[in-house]
């Protein structure tokens, strides 16, 4: 078990292109691999990307978990992928809340587009090819964004959507429940689960 240090946002290491990684199976990504799942589950995170412990490479991994209020029936098992490519395969935009563990405390709503096509290679050998939507499609474009030096708010496009996540116990912002397609908060308002898990990344 092998727990590594995640640079937070402002370290150079975030900022810049990561490397493709020429032998996905070799010993050595293997190893990274099995870090970056420790270091991911001991931190509760739902994904991470390996320049998020210092490595630029392009690896990721990630899980993503049945949730009824993201409309994912079924989950995604534990994941890494290397090498990752990311295609939209729609205009279409759909926004949600995301945090990072290298932006620890805050979450923003993000535009992401609602289906791409990813193409990877995996740590055993496989070639994986494959559509994938909704919060799926999102957990890839946000761990493939850190691959490319890039972290969520650069994706956002308005920053008074950027909160400390324990203020949203206020409830979220109208405007965000507008660009999300809710109901306006009823006076009873006990719709606090709609943001029960803002699942860092
Ligand atoms: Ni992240």
């Amino acid at each position: 078990m092998s727990i590594l240090k995640i640079a937070r946002m402002g370290h150079p290491i975030l900022r810049r292109v990561a490397d493709p990684v020429p032998d996905p199976t070799s010993a050595g990504v293997a190893v990274l691999v099995q870090s970056m799942v420790d270091t991911m589950e001991d931190a509760d995170g739902t994904g991470l990307a390996a320049p998020q412990v210092h490595v630029p490479a392009r690896v990721v991994v990630y899980r993503v978990d049945p949730s009824e209020r993201r409309g994912v029936s079924e989950g995604v098992p534990l994941t890494a992928l290397v090498n990752p490519v990311l295609t939209p395969l729609t205009d279409e935009i759909a926004y949600d809340w995301e945090g990072c563990l290298s932006v620890p405390g805050l979450v923003g709503l993000v535009p992401r587009v609602t289906r791409i096509r990813l193409e990877a290679e995996t740590p055993e050998g496989e070639r994986i090819k494959r559509e994938v939507e909704g919060f799926h499609a999102r957990v890839l474009q946000h761990e493939c964004d850190h691959l490319d030096g890039i972290l969520y708010p650069q994706r956002m496009d308005d920053l008074s959507l950027l909160l400390f996540a324990d203020e949203m116990r206020h409830g979220p912002p109208e405007k965000a429940r507008r660009l999300m397609g809710l109901a306006p908060r009823s006076e009873s308002g006990s719709d606090a689960d709609e943001v029960e898990e803002e699942d860092a990344a």
